[in-house]
């Protein structure tokens, strides 16, 4: 095979053939398709579009450029996950897992870390003083096995062409193509060898995607592309208009999902937590109604038992909970003007996190895990001049550029806005494949 004539007919829109995908995935694994031409060829997948087949070629290549988990006959429960494409106070896999857990699903959960102005579960989990999130397949089985839930990073084993492609998307200005993402989120996904996978998709100003309709084309491809892989998905379209929860950062985002399995913490939280353990065990036919499956996992939030999960998952992981402090000093951050909250612009809080230290600019910066915000107001809430909207967590001086972003991130107006979104709400996606 030659790679230009693949790049030409990528280029000149033309649909690739499943053995020119694994021809391509496989050479370029091995570093015989240099990164120029796999970025270009990278280029003309972002304008051209791939077909639902071209995409499950590309995912099931990259799956298979690495050695995906394999469960011994003997492991009986049903495997399970959940992906989230990431938002502004996105904690949901922290409580989640160890739900899952609790009600006999085995949850092998491969994260990432903050990606832009989104936080990371691992940056998150990495709060916890001696908690390991680089485990090897053999400790991340037996973990899986013993307590039935884990959350690693993806070693080398995992999907190792999504690894070396996402790097050159990356500085090539081709990480927001359909077809790319799915490939890439999916081949790492399925190397958990699941029975059922499911998926959160975010739109909105705290979220990878801004527009609703482009979130809904990256759910559909996503849940179409895997369900014909064999792994039986489902998918929602979660609204992040607004940050989910009242904590933005690192441990207090921790600290915020401790009290939701301790029953308590943001209704939204809650809430989004139950919807997506009540999808993930009618997925696995754990259960086949939507009351049932619901109140299952509620009485297992409720009991503690999910509580117990989480201790258990993070002493394996190495991790001291019992020097996890969930207290933080607070300062108040106050409005310069009465009003109503009228939006936000999520993505600013994000980038005040990374300014405070909490996340990223250089890969390899290291984190102030316990800086973070405390969100006290709601779309659509009447406030006055003075008005404490926001608490900082463990800063004590917010410099200048931070209190910049939170200026932009807060919209204030005159009147009360009309307040048809900026809620955390949801819907599902089914892709019906013919
Ligand atoms: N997350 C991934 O893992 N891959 C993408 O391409 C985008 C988000």
């Amino acid at each position: 095979m030659n790679i230009a004539e693949i790049i030409a007919r990528k280029r000149d829109g033309g649909a690739l053939s499943s053995a020119q995908i694994d021809w391509v995935v496989t050479e370029f694994a091995r570093g015989q398709v240099s990164d120029a031409q796999m970025s270009a060829l990278a280029m003309a997948i972002f304008f051209q579009d791939m077909s639902i087949d071209e995409t499950l070629h590309l995912t099931a290549a990259m799956l298979h450029s690495g050695r995906p988990l394999q469960w011994p006959a003997t492991s009986d429960r049903p495997k399970l996950d959940k992906h989230s494409t990431g938002g502004i106070g996105d904690k949901i896999s922290l409580p989640l897992a160890p739900l899952w857990a609790a009600v006999g699903i085995d949850v092998p959960m491969i994260s990432g870390r903050g990606l832009g102005p989104t936080g990371g579960t691992l940056d998150k989990l990495e709060s916890i003083p001696g908690l390991q999130v680089q485990l090897d397949r053999e400790t991340m089985m037996r973990i899986v096995d013993e307590i039935g839930c884990v959350i690693v990073s993806a070693s080398a084993e995992f999907a190792p062409a999504d690894k070396k492609l996402y790097a050159l998307r990356d500085v090539t200005g081709t990480v927001a193509s359909i077809p790319l993402i799915t490939a890439s989120i999916l081949s790492k996904k399925l190397s958990e060898s699941l029975d059922a996978l499911v998926m959160d998709i975010k739109w909105g100003s705290g979220a990878f995607m801004k527009q609703r309709a482009q979130a809904l084309r990256l759910a559909d491809r996503l849940v179409a592309v895997a369900k014909q892989l064999g792994t039986p998905t489902r998918a929602i379209l979660t609204d992040m208009n607004q940050p989910l929860g009242r904590m933005i950062g690192n441990g207090c985002e921790v600290a915020e999902s401790l009290d939701v399995l301790e029953g308590s913490g943001p209704a939204d939280t809650r809430e989004l937590t139950l919807v997506l353990a009540t999808h993930g065990l009618l997925s696995v036919g754990l259960e086949s109604h939507w009351a049932t499956a619901w109140k299952r996992v509620e009485s297992a939030l409720d009991s503690g038992a999910a509580r117990e999960k989480f201790a258990a998952m993070v002493h394996a992981q190495g991790g001291r909970l019992e020097d996890f402090a969930r207290e933080f000093s607070r300062q108040p951050y106050v409005a310069s003007q009465a009003g109503w909250v009228h939006s936000f612009d999520c993505e600013k809080f994000g980038y005040a996190i990374i300014e405070m230290g909490g996340g990223r600019k250089q890969a390899t910066d290291r984190l102030d895990y316990r800086c973070g915000l405390e969100r006290l107001v709601e779309i659509g809430d009447p406030i006055e001049a003075g008005q404490p909207l926001l608490n900082f967590l463990d800063c004590p001086r917010p410099t200048p550029p931070v209190l910049e972003l939170l200026r932009q991130a807060i919209q204030i107006s005159a009147e009360p806005p009309v307040v048809s979104s900026g809620k955390a709400t949801w819907m599902l996606v089914e892709h019906e494949t013919p």
